[in-house]
């Protein structure tokens, strides 16, 4: 018979968030904090800036007190780095920069620290590099982040409502200026091969037409449905347009690369593209607003607070059970893990047919096809 190799007693929990920032991130800290604390006596090292403070020894005791009052604030106070890749990492040596494998370092400055296994807060360069670091020993339990809500295998990642009710808010405050105006107002959310932000904050706030990367657009069909429009006398149109939307054959608008890292493309921009040739094509005036990362910031909204705490109750209650190297998901309302090896490297984007795109066109939004 195969002999079942023991799990260490799990007695030090290190604690990191990695990737962008989002509402909610210190929801969990928290959460995981007093629950390790409070239900297991553990001790538990924050970790700073992500992988970045594995790597570079950067870490310290995070006492009951240090998470207490921060349930609502934005940002993390661990920080974070979404460029730190353990398995990339630059390293300059006689002036000459390389990339280099640091896992060992990550593996030994953990063992040095006396940590036992790491709740990892993260999009997917975080849960990749959990992954990658869970192949070299390190005990892992991730807790799904994005405000892009594009993790597979969950329904739902924290930081998404916030955004959502943020940028909601927003598109709520450029209807009354739009209307007063005429004007085809062009609202740029982020989302960068998903567009789910789009398509909630498009649906909550009544967009005319929403645009996401999953179905292309056509120019002529945008121009033409918000003249149609203001020939029925409604004079004014709003469209939500996620940062990754593209034209049918066309390419995604990039604002920058960033080096280093594990997704180095940054968008920006669609919304200023779409204005000037909408306003070209149909002689409306246009205006653009780019949302940007107001939707990352500020204090999480109570559905946010509430999903953040039971993630990170969730993390500690699996890593105390046995389970490792699992991402904390929530699958039709009830919380689950899945294993990192089968969500690494993936994202959930919107599907075609999804019942609220379906809703939205149901009530005469159009997604510009
Ligand atoms: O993945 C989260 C996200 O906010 C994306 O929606 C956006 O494209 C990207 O991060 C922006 O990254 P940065 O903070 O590096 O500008």
């Amino acid at each position: 018979m195969a002999k079942k190799t023991q799990q260490k007693k799990i007695k030090t929990i290190g604690v990191l968030t990695g990737g962008g920032d989002c509402p909610g991130l210190n929801a969990v800290v928290r959460a995981v904090t007093k629950t390790a604390i409070n239900r297991y006596n553990l001790t538990v090292i924050g970790i700073y800036d992500g992988f970045l403070g594995l790597i570079e020894k950067r870490m310290k005791i995070l006492s009951y007190n240090d998470t207490s009052n921060i349930l609502t604030q934005g940002g993390t106070i661990l920080g974070t780095s979404n460029k730190a890749n353990p398995t990339k990492f630059p390293v300059t040596l006689d002036g000459k920069t390389c990339l280099r494998d640091v896992r060992d370092n990550c593996i030994r400055n953990a063992e040095e620290m006396g940590i036992d296994a790491i709740v990892a807060i993260g999009g997917d360069g975080t849960m990749c590099g959990a992954a990658d670091l869970a192949k070299k020993g390190m005990i892992f339990m991730g807790v799904p982040k994005t405000i892009d809500n594009d993790l597979p295998g969950t329904e739902v990642t924290f930081g998404f409502n916030t955004a959502v009710v943020t940028a909601t808010d927003a598109l709520d405050k450029i209807h009354s200026t739009a209307s007063s105006h005429h004007r085809v107002m062009i609202v740029e959310v982020m989302g960068r091969y998903a567009g789910w932000i789009a398509l909630h904050a498009g649906v909550a706030s009544g967009s005319d037409v929403i645009l996401i990367p999953e179905i292309p657009y056509n120019l002529n069909s945008i121009c033409e449905f918000v003249i149609n429009r203001s020939r029925h006398g409604k004079r004014f149109s709003i469209i939500t347009v996620a940062e990754g939307a593209r034209e049918k054959g066309g390419k995604m608008v990039v604002s920058k690369t960033i080096k280093n890292s594990p997704d180095p493309i940054r968008l920006g921009g669609i919304a200023n593209k779409l204005a000037y040739e909408i306003e070209k094509e149909t002689k409306l005036e246009c205006r653009s607003v780019v949302l940007g990362h107001i939707q990352r910031g500020g204090t999480p909204s109570a559905f946010d607070r509430t999903l953040a705490t039971s993630f990170g109750n969730f993390a500690i209650e699996q890593l105390m059970a046995g389970k490792k190297n699992r991402l904390v998901v929530r699958r039709h309302g009830e919380l689950a893990t899945v294993a990192l090896s089968e969500i690494a490297g993936k994202i959930r984007t919107v599907p075609a047919d999804h019942q609220l795109v379906d809703a939205a066109r149901a009530v005469g939004t159009i997604f510009g096809e």
